[in-house]
Parts: structure tokens; sequence; C-alpha cells
């Protein structure tokens, strides 16, 4: 079983018996990605790249307008993201996301007649949530979209519903046939295999486990199961299909548990994930009261993202192709966005108590420096029992970013666990996503590999 093609052939080859099912034409093409002997071939049917590539050009665009003048919040009655754009990037935003998601139906889709500050219409509601979850992908999940960013055209492509979204499936109840456990029912989202069609509620809502290798070989505590396999499967299904590659785009199928012999790509993956269930449960699981009953799925849940969403098919959304040099209003958190960024604006720390605390080279051991270093601000923590502390890992920009963002996290865990260990309640630390550090300092400054303490009133 090296790709999801070959798995697609042994269905019908066994629903069949009918070899010429297996065989498309024009021939595809492979190409080898691994070492050789390692069977890690890319297969590429030729039709399906060239009506990918139709799908994937970049809608035209105008030249940014300059940041001066008065902003939008100063002009403009109801404005609570856009606050700080000139009036001039603020309507030309608006032709823009006019472009993106209601090209058919205008500026009407979102304002209700003349009257552009009523919030009158959902749509409007939801697509200022959308400029948020928007600016926080692009600001918060570099480690899964890089530079290159997202824009309300990544997923909605000229529609004002995305083409590939998903809902919780319909509740089954056990009948006499039994609980199928969503199996049996090839869709797209399975890969029209008889794995189970919602392998997202497990993974990108819900926090499970995407593990298929038990660690320990009897039953007790191995929770490792047939049913989680087919989930796992079922959501790699989809993955590969999302993105138009084979099993072996991230994995020596020798092992698939094994990052050691994994390519790159399986790393930017594992955020992806991590991003969609954020995206999910953070943005588009809030709106179910905002949508209409007739966007929700049978369980009432809302409409949400999975890795179709944005890639539809490409291994990099719109071939990687960036929006976001003519678009720098989405790029960045701004105005009311910043309370959500550490980095973009430092907390205020009460009487002075903050620390760095600094880390050797690939340890997360809090040295005896660091223990001094926390000392002040665990004071400041016991002098005023309603503060909160945040905790924000800081990286060098140099080296693996997956690795260093790993080990970022790690040594925060490790402070958060020397404050706990001095008395402080787990739910006055606050845990801040790793962030890289500023690009004048250097991989080698021990400033680079550090933890941020900052105590808050
Ligand atoms: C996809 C939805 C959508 C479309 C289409 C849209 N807008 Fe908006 N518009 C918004 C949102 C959301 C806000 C509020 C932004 C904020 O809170 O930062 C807004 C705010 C405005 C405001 C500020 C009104 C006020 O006084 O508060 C103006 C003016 C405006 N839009 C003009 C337009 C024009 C002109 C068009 C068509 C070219 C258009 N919009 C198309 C979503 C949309
Ligand atoms: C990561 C993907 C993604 C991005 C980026 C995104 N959206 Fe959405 N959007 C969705 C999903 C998913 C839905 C729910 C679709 C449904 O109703 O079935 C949605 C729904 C909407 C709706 C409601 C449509 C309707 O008719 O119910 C509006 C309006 C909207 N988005 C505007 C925007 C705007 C404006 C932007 C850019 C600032 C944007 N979106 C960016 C995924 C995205
Ligand atoms: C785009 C990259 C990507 C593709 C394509 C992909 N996988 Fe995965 N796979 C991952 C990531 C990332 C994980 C780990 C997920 C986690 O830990 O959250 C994973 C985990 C797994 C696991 C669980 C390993 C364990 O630790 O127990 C199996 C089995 C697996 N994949 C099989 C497959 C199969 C079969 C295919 C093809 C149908 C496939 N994968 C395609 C990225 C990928
Ligand atoms: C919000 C939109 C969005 C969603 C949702 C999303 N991705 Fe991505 N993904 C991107 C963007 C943008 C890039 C390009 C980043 C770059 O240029 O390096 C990317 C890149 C990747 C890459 C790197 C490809 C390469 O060859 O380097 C992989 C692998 C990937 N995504 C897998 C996934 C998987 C798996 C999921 C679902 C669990 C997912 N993505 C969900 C936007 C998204």
């Amino acid at each position: 079983m090296t790709n999801a093609r070959w798995m697609k052939c042994c269905v019908i080859l066994g629903a069949m018996a009918l070899l010429a099912g297996c065989f498309e034409r024009p021939p595809v093409d492979a190409v080898q990605r691994g070492f050789r002997g390692t069977g890690m071939d890319q297969i590429y049917n030729p039709r399906s790249v060239q009506a990918q590539a139709a799908i994937n050009g970049l809608p035209p665009d105008t030249p940014p307008m300059p940041a001066v003048g008065p902003t939008a919040g100063q002009t403009f009655q109801n404005v609570k993201v856009l606050n700080d754009l000139s009036v001039g990037e603020f309507s030309r935003l608006m032709v823009s996301i006019t472009a993106w998601v209601a090209p058919q139906q205008g500026c009407t889709y979102c304002h209700a007649g003349n009257d552009m500050a009523s919030d009158a219409l959902y749509t409007k509601v939801v697509a200022r949530r959308m400029l948020q979850m928007t600016q926080h992908i692009n600001a918060d999940w570099k480690s899964h979209v890089a530079d290159t960013g997202v824009t309300c055209y990544t997923c909605h492509r000229g529609q004002p519903v995305p083409a590939q979204t998903w809902t919780n499936g319909p509740v089954q109840k056990a009948a006499n046939a039994g609980n199928k456990a969503g199996q049996n029912s090839p869709l797209p989202t399975n890969g029209m295999t008889a794995l189970p069609y919602d392998p997202f509620t497990p993974f990108l809502q819900q926090a499970n486990n995407i593990r298929v290798v038990g660690g320990e070989a009897l039953q007790n505590g191995n929770r490792i199961s047939i049913k989680q396999t087919e989930w796992t499967y079922g959501l790699m299904m989809h993955m590969s299909e999302s993105l138009g590659v084979n099993c072996t785009y991230c994995h020596n199928t020798r092992s698939f548990a094994d990052w050691e012999t994994s390519t790159p790509p399986r790393a930017v993956a594992w955020y992806g994930i991590r991003m969609a269930r954020d995206l999910n449960t953070s943005y588009l699981d809030p709106m179910a009261a905002t949508f209409p009953a007739a966007r929700l799925g049978p369980g009432g849940d809302s409409p949400k993202i999975n890795c179709a969403t944005c890639h539809q098919g490409a291994y990099k959304p719109l071939y990687g192709q960036s929006m976001l040099p003519n678009h720098p209003e989405l790029a960045k958190v701004r105005s009311v966005m910043a309370t959500v960024s550490p980095a973009a604006a430092a907390p205020a720390t009460a009487g002075g108590s903050s620390a760095a605390v600094l880390f050797a080279v690939g340890s997360k051991a809090v040295s005896d420096d660091g223990t001094k270093a926390l000392a002040p601000v665990i004071d400041a923590l016991k002098a005023d029992a309603t503060a909160k502390v945040t905790l924000s890992g800081y990286h060098s920009a140099s080296g693996d970013t997956a690795t260093n963002e790993e080990l970022a996290k790690q040594r925060a865990f490790a402070v958060r666990d020397a404050l706990q260990a001095a008395g402080i309640a787990p739910e006055r630390i606050v845990l801040e996503k790793p962030q890289v550090a500023e690009a004048n300092v250097a991989g080698e400054d021990p400033r680079a590999r550090r933890v941020e303490v900052a105590v808050m009133k």
C-alpha cells in the first residue's frame, strides 16, 4: 500500500475484478521524491493537473492604497476590526472581499440597503469574524501557512460558501442493522472508501490522538483499537485527497509512525491539523447561533474547515502564490486583535515583575540562573492573588522551525512547572504560542532561546 490511488484501485479491483479499471488515460507520471528503493514516488495524472491549474490562478487585483489620512475607525460608525486602516485601504478591501466572496451579489450580500453601518445581515457579522480569523491565521499560524498566508479568496474562490466544508455527521442510532460507525459509505471525504466518512469530528474538532501504533503489547493501558485505526486512515485519505498527493508525500511507508524517515511536509501537516482544530473550535463552532438553520449540519453545528477548504486539491493552496504583498492589512494583527498576540503588544507588567528565562542550546531544563530570574515574579504573584502570569517561548529564526517551536513549547512548560512547584495555581498561568525571536537576535545569542514571563494585573 504505497499510495491513495493504489488503495482506490484495490477497492475497484475487489469489487469488479476488472483490471482495466486501474489504468487511467493518458498514462500517469511518476516522480521520485525519496531515496531510490524507498518507493516514495508521487503519481500525477496529467488530466487532474490540468484541471487543477485552472482553479489555482490568482484573481485580478489592484495595488495597495497608502496608509494616510483619517482612519476608518474615525470616519465610519460601526467598524470594529479594521478601525486603524486608512479610508482608502478600507474601501479597497471592501471591493476586494466583494470580489472574493460575493462577486455576483455585490455589497448588498453583507450590507442591508444603504445603511452600511447596520449589522442586520448575518453575512456581515460572519464576515467580521472571518476578517479576524484571516488575520489570526496569517499572524499566528506561520508554522503552517509561512509567509504565503491566506485571504478570503483561498477558501471562497468567488463563492459565498467555500466548495469544501464539513459538519458533524448525523448521529447514528444502533438499529437492527447495527451501528455502522460511519463506515461503508463511500464519499469524497474518505476518498470513496469504506472507511468512516466523518474522520473530522474526532481530529479536526476534538483533539483525539492520531496514533495507530500502540506503545504496549497488552490490553492494559493500550487503547489503540481497529476502530481508532480506521478513523486515522480516514483522516489520512482526506489529507492525501485534499493535497492531491500520495501517502509517500509525507511518509516513508516502511513505518508510518516514524518521524525520522518522514518528509518535511509531514511536520507542516502536523501544524495544519492543529490549525484546523483551532479555527473550528475558536471561530466556526461559536458561530452556530449566527448562521441560519439552513447552513447548519444535521446536529445543528456550524459548517467547518478541513484541509480541502484551503487546499482544494493542490499541495499548497493556489500553488503557493501569495496574495498578501497586495494585502498587508490582512497579514498582521491590528487594533483589537493585538490583544491576542503578545509579540505585537507587550503586556502591561505589574511593578516591573517580568523576567526572561534563558536556556542552553537544545535544552529545556530551567537552569539555576533561570530559577533566580523567576524569584521576583513568584514574589509578585504571591503579593497579588488576582494577577496572572503569561509565558511566551521564543526561539531563534535559524534551523528547523517545527523542531524549534516544539522546543520553545517544552521550555514554556518547564517554566510553568517551576511556577506550579512554587505554589502558583495552574489557572493563573497563561501559555502563549511559540514566537520566533526578533530578526536582530542571532541564533547564537542566548536571548533567542528564552521564555518571557510577565505578570499581568
Ligand atoms: C462579505 C461581506 C461584505 C461585503 C461583500 C461588503 N462589506 Fe462592507 N463591511 C463588511 C464588514 C464585516 C464591515 C465591518 C468591518 C469592521 O467591523 O471592521 C463592513 C463595513 C463597511 C463600511 C463601514 C460602515 C460604517 O459606518 O460602519 C462601509 C462604508 C462599507 N463596508 C462599504 C462596503 C462597500 C461599498 C461594499 C461593496 C463594494 C462592501 N462594503 C461590501 C462586510 C462586507
Ligand atoms: C480558512 C477558510 C476561510 C477563510 C480564509 C475565509 N472564510 Fe469565510 N467561510 C469559511 C467557511 C468554512 C464558511 C462556512 C460556509 C457555510 O456556510 O457552509 C464561511 C462562511 C462565510 C460567510 C457566510 C456565507 C453564507 O452565505 O452563509 C461569509 C460572508 C464569509 N465567510 C466571508 C469571508 C470573508 C470576508 C473572508 C476574508 C476576510 C473569509 N470569509 C475568509 C471559510 C473561510
Ligand atoms: C500531508 C502529509 C500526510 C499525508 C499525505 C499522509 N499522512 Fe499520515 N500522518 C501525517 C501526520 C502529520 C501524522 C501525525 C498526526 C499527529 O500526530 O497529529 C500522520 C500519522 C499517520 C499514521 C499514524 C502513525 C502513528 O503514530 O501511529 C498513519 C498510520 C498514517 N499517517 C498513514 C497514512 C496513510 C495510509 C496515508 C495515505 C493514505 C497518509 N498517512 C498520508 C501526515 C500525512
Ligand atoms: C487556512 C488554510 C489552510 C488549511 C485549513 C490547511 N492548509 Fe496546508 N497550507 C496552507 C498554505 C497557505 C500553505 C503554503 C505554505 C507555504 O507557502 O509554505 C500550506 C502548506 C501545506 C503543506 C506543505 C506543502 C509542501 O510541499 O511544503 C502541507 C503538507 C499542508 N499544507 C498540509 C495540510 C493539511 C494536512 C491540512 C489539514 C489538516 C492543511 N494543510 C490545512 C493553508 C492551509
